[in-house]
């Protein structure tokens, strides 16, 4: 089993990453100081409740805890302030009270909506989270938890932390090959921002990775918490270097707007954001083409399967306007996170409008 302890004082918190964890869940819970008198709540989606809830259920009856459970449509219309509702209504009717503890069984959509139903039940609960998607693993670091609301993504949230993340890399095996290589987006996106050699590392062991071998797979998650609690650690709430895990998102979130949060999904608009700031870098100067910064980071991205090229149906104008309404815009002024190095960024505010609108047009181009 790997293991790494998000530092944050008394709000401090492991990841057990493993294969086959999810039958130690239990004794995991037990060495947390959540014992069977407290119950359990278990939220899911259709399609992760199916595969892995009667196991976790059942290995928590057979330790003595008593658990209910609720199971909500897979997709990001979930993060809603509807189905807040719906969650904290069946809590009460299985009667959940303070000392009750919310376990996330799913991927990232499922950790943001119960990590925030957990932090305003009540005036908040503890939480779990079993994440069983590649991309959780950014997800269970930084204790953001959110829904959307119809004007915005994650706008409706806060800062709760969980007690435990467990994260069992035998539940990825069942994931779409979609959602795996959009997984690795974030992961290569942590390389990039923080370590040439992880990077390097990505890079040179990428078809086991992508194919989920031990003891592979387990490092790269490990890694990639590791970078990001490292970021967190020192930046709890966001004030400053925390902004440097938005590589490829300014773009990326605009993207994804775009396509009502449907045509690409998560991963595969940052990596085509991560696309456009590295050409972004390079044209404003803060990369010599003589680097490969840019070429290097695509040729990365491709090698997981993702894409690379801002699909022309995007219109230009569309992505600007997108832009200007994301909450990263500050005082109306675009903030990009931009590569230096490979491993190295910089936060870079005033970029100039027509040096964007260059970069997406050679983004339309990329091969
Ligand atoms: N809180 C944070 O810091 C943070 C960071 C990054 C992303 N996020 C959020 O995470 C969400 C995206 O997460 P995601 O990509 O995990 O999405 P997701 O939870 O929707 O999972 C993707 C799809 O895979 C299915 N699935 C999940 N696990 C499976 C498994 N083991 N086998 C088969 N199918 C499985 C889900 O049902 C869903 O259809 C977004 O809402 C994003 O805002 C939050
Ligand atoms: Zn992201």
């Amino acid at each position: 089993m790997n293991q790494l302890t998000v530092d944050l004082g008394e709000r401090s918190y492991p990841i057990l990453i493993g294969k086959g964890l999810l039958r130690q869940l239990p004794q995991q819970l037990a060495a947390r100081g959540i014992e069977p008198r407290q119950t359990l709540f278990i939220v899911s989606d259709e399609h992760v409740a199916p595969l892995y809830l009667e196991q976790v259920v059942n290995g928590l009856e057979q330790a003595g805890y008593r658990c209910g459970y609720h199971i909500v449509p897979a997709g990001e219309q979930v993060k809603s302030l509807a189905y807040l509702e719906e969650i904290t209504g069946k809590a009460l009717e299985i009667g959940l009270d303070r000392n009750s503890v919310f376990l996330a069984l799913g991927g990232g959509v499922i950790g943001d909506l119960t990590g925030f139903c957990a932090a305003a039940y009540m005036r908040g609960v503890p939480f779990v989270q079993i994440p069983t998607t590649l991309l959780a693993h950014d997800s269970s670091v930084g204790g953001k938890v959110a829904v959307n609301h119809p004007l915005g993504k994650n706008i409706i949230g806060a800062f709760h932390q969980p007690s435990l993340v467990l994260y069992d890399t035998e539940t990825l095996t069942t994931l779409p090959k979609r959602e795996i290589y959009a997984g690795f987006a974030e992961v290569l996106k942590h390389g990039l921002i923080w370590s040439e050699s992880f990077t390097n590392w990505l890079s040179d062991n990428a078809s086991s990775l992508l194919s989920l071998e031990s003891p592979f797979i387990e490092e790269a998650i490990q890694q990639g918490c590791a970078i990001k609690a490292e970021v967190v650690s020192n930046d709890e709430r966001e004030q400053g270097l925390r902004a440097i895990l938005n590589l490829g998102h300014t773009f990326g979130h605009a993207l994804e707007a775009i396509s009502s949060y449907g045509g690409l999904i998560h991963g595969e608009a940052i990596s085509i954001g991560m696309v456009a700031a590295a050409l972004l870098a390079e044209r404003i100067g803060l990369t010599k083409a003589e680097d490969r910064v840019a070429e290097r980071t695509i040729s990365l991205l491709k090698q997981y399967h993702l894409p690379v090229q801002l699909p022309s149906a995007f219109a230009i104008d569309d992505i600007l306007a997108a832009m200007r309404h994301d909450k990263k815009g500050k005082d109306g002024k675009f903030v990009f996170v931009l590569p230096t190095a490979i491993g190295a960024v910089e936060i870079v505010e005033n970029v100039d409008e027509a040096d964007i609108i260059e970069t997406l047009k050679i983004c339309k181009e990329v091969e």
